[in-house]
C-alpha cells in the first residue's frame, strides 16, 4: 500500500476547514503540529462549494487549503467530494436522487443519495474529479486519493431498472437462458419480454417476504443476487469512472473508504479496482473486540495480504451510536494499535476539528469544541502521534504470518441473508465471527481469503487449514479448488447450510453439499431448525457441546468418513453432527450445528495442533496478540482489551518497540488495562 512519500504511519485524519472562518485556520495547523499530526484528508463534502451552479468552479478556497496544508509540511489525502451532490443538481436534475425500496424518489438531503445509474450524476461527478486531479494531481503534499466516500445503498429508479434489463440481457444472453437461471415457472414468474423483469424492491419480490418487518427475505433469489450484482457493478462503474479522470492527471494511489461489516456490494469485487483498501472503524458499544480485528483482517485480505488504510476512527465519541459513549483512557490508542497490529500503514481519525453545526456536531475531533489543547482527547491523541512519529517506518508493509486461513464468500452472504429458510436466525456474519472467536482468543493469526481467492487456488502449503463457514453457494471453479486444496494435503472444514446451491442460488440435486459430497464425505439429508429457546446436544470426543439454530442431519457417503460427534438429543440422535472425511492428502470437515465457544476451542485447537499451527504466544484471552513481519523485523502485539491487569509471558527473546524495555523468553510481563506492548523479536 506504499503512499508515496511517506515513510512512517500517517497520523491525521478529516479535515473540513471550509466549515470555519480562514482566520481560524493557523492555529488549527499550531494544534494539529503539537499533536504530531501529519495527513489531513481534505474536501470529502465540497461539491457544492466548489462547483456553485452546472457551468461555475470555484477551487480558490480549496487552492488555500492545500497551500496551507502544504506549507504546513502535511501529507493530503484529497477526496473528490462526490458523496453529496449539490442542492441545484438535485433540484434541476431529480433523476440524480436516489429512489428507494419503496419506489420514493428522494429529495435533496443527506449524503450518498445518488442514483448510480444516472449519465447526469455520472458526467458531474467524473468531470469534477477529472478537474481536481488536473489542479492538484502533482502537489508534492498530495499522497493519495479518496473517491467519493462509504459507498451504500441501492436505487430502485426506473433508470436503474432500465440499465438492470440491459444488464441481465448481457449475463443471460436470451429470455430462455434467464428464465432457466430464475427458476421462474415458479408462482408464473416466467419472461417473455425484458420490459416485464422488474427490480427486486418491497414493491415486488422484496415485499417483507415473510411478514417480518426489517427482514429483507425475496421471492426470487436469483432476481435479487442478479440486482446486487448488478449494483455493484454500478458502484464500480462510479468509481472507476473518477478513477480513470484522476490517472489521467496523477499517479498518486486511489481508494474509496470502505465501512464495518457492510455488504451493500461484493466488495472482495470493487476492492480490485482500488490502489489500497481503506475503511472506518467504529466499533459499537457492547460489541466483542474480535468483531472489529475480524474486518481489520478482512480490509487486509480484500487488499491481497497488503497493507490498508485505517481511513477513519473516533478520537473519542461517535454521535450517530445508540450510545455515545466515550472510548474511555488508552482505549484510543489500543484500537489504534489494533489496527497497526493487523496491517494498518495509517491511524487516520474522524475528524480533526469538531463540527458546531449539523448532525455531527457531537462526534469527538482532535480539536473539540473548547477549541485548544486542553482536553483528554487532544492530550492521548498527542502522545500517540508523538509514538508514531518515533516509529518511523519500521512497521510499514510489515505482512502477516498467518497459516490459517477463513473464506469470506459475498455471494454467501447475500444468499443466506436473502434466503426464505430454513431460520431466521441464519446469519452469515455472525457465523464467521464465531468461527474467527475461536483463533482471535487462542491467538492463532488467520488471513481472510475472498472466493476469488478459493478460486484462484488455495496452496496448502501456506494455509494448512481452510475454514469455510456457511459456504451457501458453490460457484464453478470454486468446487475443484477447493477439492485440489484437500487432495493436496490441506484440511478444509465447512459448516451446516453449506454447498447446497450453485452461482443462480437453485439446488444442486442430489443431495446437499451438492458437488462437495465426494470430497467432504457426507450426504446431508435434511436440517432442523432450532428455534432460540431450544438447544440441542452433541458429543465429540466424550464431551457434550451445545446445538444452535440449525442441525444438519448427515449420513457418511463413504466408510472412510469419521463421525467426530454424534447428536444427543432428539428423533435424529445418533446421527453425524461433525465428520472428518480423508481425501487425498487431506481432510475436509463437516460442522452440521452451530455450537459454543467452548466447542470450537477443542475441535480447533485439536486441528491447528494437528496441522502444526501454534499459538503466537500464551496470554489471557482478552489480551490480543498478534504478528506482523517486514525487511525490518518480526513483531508481536500484545494488546491489552481486558479492564484489569493481565500477566503475558513473553515468547521470544526480544525489546518493546515502544519502550526499548528488554525482554526474555518466558519473561511473564504485566500490562496494565489498555496497554501496548510491540515486541521485536530479537534476530
Ligand atoms: C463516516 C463518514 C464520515 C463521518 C463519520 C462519523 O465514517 O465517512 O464522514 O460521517 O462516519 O462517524
Ligand atoms: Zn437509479
Amino acid at each position: 500500500m506504499q503512499l508515496p512519500r511517506v515513510h512512517q504511519i500517517l497520523f491525521g485524519g478529516d479535515y473540513n476547514p471550509e466549515q470555519w472562518p480562514e482566520e481560524s485556520w493557523a492555529e488549527d495547523m499550531r494544534l494539529f503540529h503539537e499533536a504530531h499530526v501529519t495527513e489531513l484528508t481534505v474536501n470529502v463534502f465540497s461539491w457544492a462549494l466548489l462547483q456553485p451552479s452546472e457551468e461555475v468552479y470555484d477551487f480558490s478556497r480549496l487552492d488555500k487549503i492545500m497551500d496551507l496544508a502544504e506549507a504546513n509540511g502535511m501529507k493530503v489525502i484529497l477526496a473528490t467530494s462526490t458523496a453529496a451532490q449539490p442542492a441545484w443538481m438535485s433540484t434541476r436534475f431529480p433523476e440524480t436522487n436516489r429512489t428507494d425500496a419503496w419506489g420514493r424518489r428522494h429529495k435533496f438531503g443527506g449524503r450518498q443519495n445518488i442514483c448510480p445509474t444516472s449519465e447526469v450524476f455520472r458526467t458531474y461527478a467524473f468531470r469534477l474529479a477529472g478537474k481536481l486531479a488536473e489542479r492538484y494531481g502533482r502537489r508534492s503534499c498530495l499522497a493519495a486519493w479518496h473517491i467519493s466516500n462509504e459507498y451504500g445503498g441501492y436505487c430502485y429508479c426506473d433508470h436503474c431498472q432500465e440499465a438492470y434489463r440491459r444488464w441481465l440481457r448481457q449475463r443471460y444472453g436470451t429470455l430462455e437462458e434467464l428464465n432457466r437461471a430464475w427458476n421462474t415457472s415458479f408462482w408464473g414468474h416466467t419472461y417473455y419480454d425484458w420490459d416485464e423483469i422488474v427490480l427486486p424492491d418491497m414493491l415486488s419480490e422484496e415485499f417483507d417476504y415473510m411478514g417480518n418487518p426489517g427482514m429483507r427475505r425475496t421471492n426470487v433469489q436469483g432476481n435479487s443476487l442478479d440486482f446486487r450484482r448488478f449494483s455493484t457493478d454500478q458502484i464500480i462503474a462510479l468509481y472507476e469512472g473518477e478513477a480513470a479522470q484522476i490517472r489521467q492527471h496523477s499517479a498518486a494511489p486511489i481508494t474509496t473508504n470502505l465501512m464495518y461489516n457492510f455488504n451493500d456490494f461484493d466488495l472482495s469485487r470493487l476492492a480490485k479496482h482500488m490502489d489500497f483498501i481503506s475503511w472506518d472503524n467504529y466499533p459499537r458499544y457492547g460489541g466483542h473486540i474480535a468483531d472489529t480485528a475480524l474486518w481489520h483482517d478482512v480490509c487486509r485480505g480484500l487488499g491481497g495480504g497488503s497493507s490498508f488504510c485505517l481511513m477513519e476512527q473516533t478520537p473519542g465519541v461517535t454521535n450517530w451510536h445508540l450510545y455515545c459513549r466515550l472510548k474511555r483512557p488508552g482505549v484510543m490508542r489500543l484500537w489504534s494499535y489494533q489496527a497497526v497490529a493487523h496491517g494498518a500503514d495509517t491511524v487516520l481519525f474522524f475528524q480533526m476539528k469538531r463540527s458546531i453545526g449539523e448532525c455531527e456536531k457531537y462526534h469527538s475531533a482532535l480539536i473539540d469544541h473548547v477549541g485548544t489543547d486542553n482536553t483528554r482527547v487532544f492530550r492521548e491523541m498527542t502522545a500517540l502521534g508523538g509514538e508514531l512519529e518515533k516509529l518511523g517506518s519500521t512497521l510499514l508493509e510489515a505482512k502477516s504470518t498467518a497459516r490459517a486461513a477463513i473464506l469470506l464468500d459475498f455471494e454467501s452472504w447475500w444468499g443466506t441473508q436473502l434466503s426464505a429458510g430454513p431460520s431466521v436466525l441464519i446469519n452469515y456474519l455472525e457465523e464467521l465471527q464465531t468461527w474467527y472467536r475461536f483463533f482471535f482468543t487462542a491467538h492463532i493469526p488467520v488471513d481472510i481469503l475472498t472466493a476469488e481467492d478459493a478460486v484462484r487456488g488455495v496452496d496448502s502449503s501456506k494455509y494448512r487449514l481452510l475454514i469455510a463457514p456457511m459456504l451457501y453457494m458453490s460457484r464453478p471453479g470454486m468446487d475443484e479448488a477447493i477439492r485440489t486444496y484437500v487432495r493436496e494435503g490441506g484440511r478444509f472444514v465447512t459448516s451446516y447450510f453449506s454447498g447446497y446451491v450453485d452461482e443462480n442460488d437453485l439446488v444442486l440435486p442430489g443431495g446437499y453439499p451438492g458437488k462437495w459430497k465426494d470430497f467432504l464425505g457426507v450426504w446431508v439429508e435434511e436440517s432442523d431448525a432450532l428455534p432460540p429457546e431450544l438447544s440441542g446436544r452433541m458429543t465429540y470426543k466424550g464431551e457434550t457441546y451445545p446445538c444452535h439454530i440449525l442441525c444438519d442431519l448427515m449420513h457418511p457417503v463413504e466408510d472412510g468418513t469419521e463421525a467426530l460427534a454424534v447428536y444427543q438429543s432428539d428423533f435424529y440422535a445418533g446421527m453425524p453432527a461433525v465428520t472428518r472425511h480423508p481425501f487425498g492428502k487431506g481432510e475436509a470437515y463437516y460442522v452440521g450445528t452451530r455450537s459454543d465457544a467452548r466447542f470450537y476451542q477443542q475441535f480447533l485447537g485439536e486441528l491447528c495442533r494437528g496441522c502444526g499451527i501454534s499459538p503466537l504466544a500464551e496470554a489471557p484471552e482478552d489480551v490480543e496478540v498478534d504478528c506482523r513481519r517486514n525487511a525490518e523485523g518480526t513483531f508481536l502485539f500484545f494488546l491489552n482489551h481486558a479492564e484489569e491487569e493481565r500477566s503475558v509471558t513473553a515468547p521470544a527473546d526480544g525489546t518493546d518497540l515502544l519502550t526499548g524495555r528488554p525482554l526474555r523468553k518466558g519473561e511473564t510481563f504485566t500490562m496494565k488495562p489498555a496497554d501496548v506492548v510491540i515486541l521485536r523479536e530479537q534476530a
